[in-house]
């Protein structure tokens, strides 16, 4: 189900950063300082893995991380990160197939979703969602359209290339902000980055009300 970034490792950040500069960097940074000391935290996607790198430098230890990341040459590169005296656990699977203990602190879902169908995103979502404790957040980053054509552009580019390359699913961004109304989710801040084209999303995590 999950497309594979296998073959995009080797050059996925230098393209990225050549695209993007530093903006899709700086979307993760922010959502990184909303981590409190001594978290569980979850990582869905999080690519070569740099981002362990940047919360390393922001809690050199006391985190209890796990780590998800389908595409094996992405999980290889994300290993020889230096992740301090945090404890990080690999799982090199698809997230959905994945069975976690629930309860999480924080869940980070760096740029997971855009390449997912509309089907794909609520089983992800949903899975995700049940591990993340009530209260708990979630950061999320990812692309977002505002209307303006080189958007569309952009978009339309990266979804042929990586489909050629990666053999993603997608050609159209899902609803990804539908999701977190219709589960309940409170927006507590938010930043958006390169003139409004990606947007970083820190949601709280409803009380369960039994
Ligand atoms: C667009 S890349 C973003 C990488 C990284 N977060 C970044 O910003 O540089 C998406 C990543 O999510 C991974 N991925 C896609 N579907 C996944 C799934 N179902 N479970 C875990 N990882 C997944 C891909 O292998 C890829 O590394």
């Amino acid at each position: 189900m999950a497309a594979s970034f296998n073959n995009s490792a080797w050059f996925y950040d230098r393209l990225s950063r050549l695209v993007y500069g530093n903006a899709l960097v700086s979307a993760q940074l922010y959502l990184l300082s909303f981590i409190e000391p001594g978290s569980r935290v979850l990582i869905v996607g999080g690519g070569t893995g740099w981002i362990l790198e940047e919360l390393t430098k922001i809690h050199s230890s006391g985190l209890y991380i796990t780590y998800v990341e389908v595409a094996p040459a992405m999980m290889a590169l994300s290993k020889k990160r230096d992740i301090g005296g945090n404890t990080v656990i690999y799982v090199q699977n698809a997230i959905e197939q994945v069975n976690l203990a629930p309860g999480f602190d924080a869940v980070i879902t760096p740029f997971l979703f855009d390449n997912f169908t509309e089907q794909t995103l609520r089983i992800v979502f949903t899975h995700i969602h049940a591990l993340l404790k009530p209260q708990g957040l979630w950061l999320n980053a990812d692309f977002q359209l505002t209307g303006r054509w080189w958007q569309r552009f952009l978009l339309k580019s990266m979804f042929v290339f990586f489909r050629l390359i990666c053999g993603i699913e997608a050609s159209k961004l899902p609803e990804i902000k539908s999701c977190f109304t219709t589960d309940n989710y409170t927006m507590v801040d938010e930043k958006t980055f390169f003139n409004n084209f990606i947007v970083a999303s820190v949601y709280r995590r409803n009380l369960v009300i039994p």
